[in-house]
């Protein structure tokens, strides 16, 4: 079912240090910052060959990644993101093998304007998993 990795999620404190620590240090490709208000977050694409790093910062009240920025207040791994070709047929799929998956289960538009839904870590090895529709 699943496809290519699209991407792996840090939460980061300072996504400008983050970013800078991407572009300069490590000598990758990095997207500028962008606001995705319904996710509550501000997103930095790191472009890599086979993949990409998303650095994730908290926007707005009651955002989910102030919540782990504040457990984790250097950060650290929160998502990996694999493709899938029909989101709808995936969950539908995982929900009939017991997988849960949070939210209302409605795929919502993600970081790249295609539709992402998250499925429960405590079914994923401890990982939160988010599919993407490719
Ligand atoms: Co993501």
């Amino acid at each position: 079912m699943i496809g290519r990795l699209n991407h792996v999620a840090i939460v980061v404190p300072d996504l400008a240090a983050a970013a800078a620590t991407y572009r300069q240090t490590l000598g990758a490709t990095v997207s500028a910052p962008e606001d995705l208000p319904d996710h509550g977050v501000t997103t930095v694409f790191v472009e890599l060959p086979n993949t990409k790093i998303e650095l994730l910062h908290p926007l707005g009240e009651g955002s989910a990644i102030q919540t782990f920025l504040d457990r984790n207040p250097s950060g650290g791994l929160h998502h990996i993101c694999y493709e899938v070709e029909d989101i709808i047929a995936a969950r539908d799929a995982l929900k009939a093998s017991g997988a849960r998956v949070l939210g209302d289960g409605e795929p919502k538009p993600g970081a790249h304007g295609k539709p992402v839904l998250f499925l429960h870590p405590k079914d994923f090895a401890g990982t939160l998993v988010e599919l993407e529709q490719a």
